[in-house]
């Protein structure tokens, strides 16, 4: 694959591959360090960032900022992205034929930052990444590994404010993140539990 980050950006801008480029207001591209050991797949824009176009600007992103920040992570050291570049009305499901379509872009951003560890925020994210059989609420926080990639998922922060009692959990798995990232950049490998957690 021979694209750019200007390539990206630039289809994204005038992207029609679906019906969403009628009722979005600005398309949103991922954000943040494209050298990023850690990058962080959602599933769609909401109202706010369609009015921005950047992603994680609204209250999911106050929360997710607090998540990072608690557990010793910051938005400089990740990159962020969505499933889906446009807002799909009324917040609802991205459809199947809304993230083929818009499947190839996040394969492009993927390869071009190539991060050692991708976090699905959430059941749509984990579903199209990891396995389609994927349970949130059962296997947040479990690992999966691919190539040289690690595959964890955990609540999206809209999840959160939905179900203030499930912040704790993405607390854990974000600490857990930390550490997998700190005994990496200690140069040890990664290891796993029985539960398929990382130690
Ligand atoms: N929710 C998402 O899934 N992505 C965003 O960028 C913002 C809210």
């Amino acid at each position: 694959m021979k694209y750019t980050w200007d390539d990206i950006e630039r289809h994204i801008a005038v992207c029609t591959h679906c019906p969403l480029c009628r009722t979005r207001q600005r398309p949103v591209m991922g954000r943040g360090n494209r050298k990023a050991d850690i990058m962080l797949i959602a599933e769609a824009p909401g109202a706010q960032e369609d009015r921005q176009g950047i992603p994680f600007v609204g209250s999911s992103g106050e929360v997710l900022d607090r998540l990072l920040r608690e557990s010793g992570l910051s938005r400089e050291e990740i990159y962020i992205t969505n499933i889906l570049k446009c807002h799909p009305p009324g917040n609802r499901d991205p459809r199947e034929e809304e993230k083929e379509a818009c499947f190839p872009y996040l394969k492009y951003e993927t390869f071009l930052v190539n991060p050692g560890i991708i976090v699905c925020l959430g059941r749509v994210a984990a579903q199209r990444i990891i396995s389609p059989d994927f349970k949130i609420t059962r296997q947040h926080g479990t690992w999966t590994y691919r190539k040289n990639c690690a595959l964890t998922a955990t609540y999206h922060p809209s999840a959160i404010l939905r179900d203030p009692s499930k912040y704790e959990d993405a607390k854990k798995d974000f600490s857990a993140l930390f550490q997998v990232v700190h005994q990496k950049n200690s140069g040890s490998q990664y290891g796993k539990n029985d539960a398929g957690r990382p130690v």
